[in-house]
């Protein structure tokens, strides 16, 4: 569904050169749930921006399903880091923006948007701006956003990251749900190793910067899973502690 080729990524801006990414080769089956881990800076949202088209590799090739990407690739719905709803627009009108480019009626946006609201519990909040809302509550907004657009394939950064415990299990309840239904592609950049291993059917490891890609898992647990007691069982821990000796090194040097 995705396929990294050699991907490399450097940054020029007068003199200076950041190599964020470097020779990364990646194959991403379709229907899977692969989650992105390494740390912070490691270029992680370098690698989702050049698979969602927004700027191209250095060297190396990206392709979406048998493409080459060489423009913003509309099949992915892409939930960035920042947030990026607009001030001026209501909850509800922002969350249907997709739907409104789309040409659907105000009624049948106004419907399907509801619905996907009180999915994330942002219920009530409608009519609220965003300068209203909580980190966490914009968070929501804009992964119902994504959502109602019903993309192929999710690229997901750090979706969760600013969310209380309670809201992120939720959360990783509803996504799971969710993709028993649509069964979309999951990219998903995660710093939280609990969180990846609760998910995905795949982990990769990428090292510090530049990024490439340093160990990679299978996480064969069954589904479906229960987010809240998955942890507790030994295939969790055993698989937990495996990719955790490889990323640990990643931690343990940035330290230094
Ligand atoms: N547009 C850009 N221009 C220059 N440097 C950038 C740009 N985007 C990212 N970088 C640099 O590339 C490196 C990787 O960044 P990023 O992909 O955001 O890391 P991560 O998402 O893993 O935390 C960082 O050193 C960052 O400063
Ligand atoms: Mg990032």
């Amino acid at each position: 569904m995705i396929e990294l080729q050699n991907i490399s990524k450097t940054f020029r801006k007068n003199k200076d050169e950041v190599h964020a990414v470097k020779k990364v080769d990646l194959s991403i089956e379709p229907h899977s749930i692969v989650a992105l881990i390494g740390p912070s800076g490691c270029g992680k949202s370098t690698l989702l921006n050049m698979i969602a088209g927004l700027y191209p590799p250095s060297g190396g090739k990206v392709f979406y399903d048998g493409e080459q990407v060489t423009t913003v690739n509309t099949h992915a719905g892409y939930m960035t880091q920042k947030d990026n709803l607009l001030p001026w627009r209501n909850v509800i009108d922002n969350v249907s923006l997709p739907l409104e480019l789309a040409g659907v009626s105000k009624e049948e946006r106004y419907e399907r948007t509801r619905k996907m609201l009180a999915e994330v519990s942002l219920d009530g909040f409608e009519e609220k701006f965003s300068s209203e809302l909580s980190g966490g509550m914009r968070k929501r907004a804009c992964l119902a956003r994504m959502l109602l657009y019903e993309p192929q394939a999710l690229l997901l950064d750090e979706p969760f990251a600013a969310l209380d415990a309670q809201l992120r299990l939720a959360m990783h309840d509803l996504l799971l749900k969710l993709w028993t239904e649509k069964r979309q592609t999951i990219l998903l950049v995660t710093h939280d190793l609990v969180e990846a291993v609760t998910l995905a059917d795949r982990i990769v490891v990428f090292s510090k910067r530049p990024a490439t890609v340093t160990y990679d898992e299978v996480v064969d647990i069954p589904r479906p899973r229960d987010v809240r007691e998955v942890r507790f069982t030994k295939k969790f821990r055993d698989i937990y502690n495996s990719v955790w000796e490889h990323l640990k090194d990643q931690y343990d040097e940035e330290r230094i």
